[in-house]
């Protein structure tokens, strides 16, 4: 018997990247404590990572704490840290028996040092999966990779080592912290928010964005699937068009 096609297949986005958002409102909506919300989020990333890999969704990049969120109370820092900790430590295990391989984008000299190994520990215990590629960002600001990007091409240019005549989008891209990575395809926003949020700035250029107000922790696979059909109703022209 020929199995069913699945439609949802045919025009995969190879990159999906999110902004988890709405945490807060999930838990005020309930009369608990922010953290709770914070805590549902993160099973949220577990049940998404999954529906990822199962879908044959090659990358997925998650927004999960930006260089604005240092500014929140030092006791929300500090769960948000905890759970990212968590994280790392009790989910890695699961991600690298099912093929994810873990990265890390973001500053990383802001972030405490236990946190700094066990990402380098996640990213080299994964280095060589290949089914899914996950990436976190953390401490991430694209407004502040770009600018670090600029310095680093400037300092080249100054040292004689490269010719500004060299420094193209390529080139460019290579200096940022998702060099290697693809572009996204498609941006999803949940919480009913219309914002990129300092998000992948560069590398969201030509993404469809879709936005969608279910609140984070409550986002499941099914709303992934009707994020991905939205986005296969786009008519992406990078700015050509039809014939
Ligand atoms: C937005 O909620 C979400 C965040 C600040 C970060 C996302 C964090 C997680 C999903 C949990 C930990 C992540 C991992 C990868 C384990 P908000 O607090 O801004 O919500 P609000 O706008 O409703 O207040």
């Amino acid at each position: 018997m020929i199995p069913a096609f699945d439609e949802l297949q045919l025009r995969l986005p190879r990159h999906i990247a999110v902004i988890m958002d709405g945490n807060g409102r999930w838990a005020k909506a309930r009369h608990l404590p922010r953290f709770i919300g914070h805590q549902r989020g993160s099973e949220a990333v577990r049940r998404v990572v999954e529906a990822a890999a199962d879908m044959g969704v090659e990358y997925l990049t998650l927004y999960a704490f930006s260089s604005e969120n240092w500014r929140r109370p030092p006791a929300e820092v500090e769960d948000l840290m905890g759970l990212l900790r968590r994280y790392l430590r009790r989910d890695l295990a699961e991600m690298h028996a099912n093929g994810v391989r873990l990265r890390v984008i973001g500053e990383r000299s802001r972030l405490s040092g236990d946190i700094v190994s066990l990402i380098e520990n996640a990213e080299t215990q994964t280095a060589a999966n290949c089914r899914l590629n996950v990436t976190l960002a953390i401490s991430y600001g694209g407004q502040d990779e770009i600018v670090a990007a600029a310095r680093a091409i400037a300092q080249a240019v100054a040292a004689g080592r490269l010719d500004p005549a060299a420094v193209d989008h390529q080139l460019f891209a290579s200096r940022l912290d998702t060099a290697g990575l693809p572009d996204p395809d498609l941006v999803i926003r949940t919480s009913g928010e219309k914002r990129l949020s300092n998000f992948l700035l560069w590398q969201a250029a030509y993404a469809e964005l879709v936005f969608v107000d279910t609140l984070w922790p409550d986002f499941d696979r099914a709303d992934l699937e009707a994020a991905i059909r939205e986005y296969q109703a786009r008519d992406r022209r990078f700015g050509g068009r039809r014939e």
